[in-house]
């Protein structure tokens, strides 16, 4: 599923970035060459990451 309508962005490029120790939603972008456009998708790729965070 597109996370991502601007850069096509979906949520399993949001969970390899996680998977390789990315963790901030500007490296997701970074990651996939581009950058945040209208950042209506920053909210739920935040919301990815944090799922996949490792718990204390
Ligand atoms: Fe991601 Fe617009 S939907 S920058």
């Amino acid at each position: 599923m597109y996370i991502c309508l601007c850069n096509a962005i979906s949520d399993k490029h949001v969970r390899a970035c996680a998977g390789q120790g990315r963790c901030s939603v500007s490296d997701v972008y970074k990651a996939r060459g581009c950058q945040a456009q209208c950042g209506k998708c920053a909210k739920s790729i935040r919301a990815i990451l944090d799922e996949l965070a490792p718990q204390p």
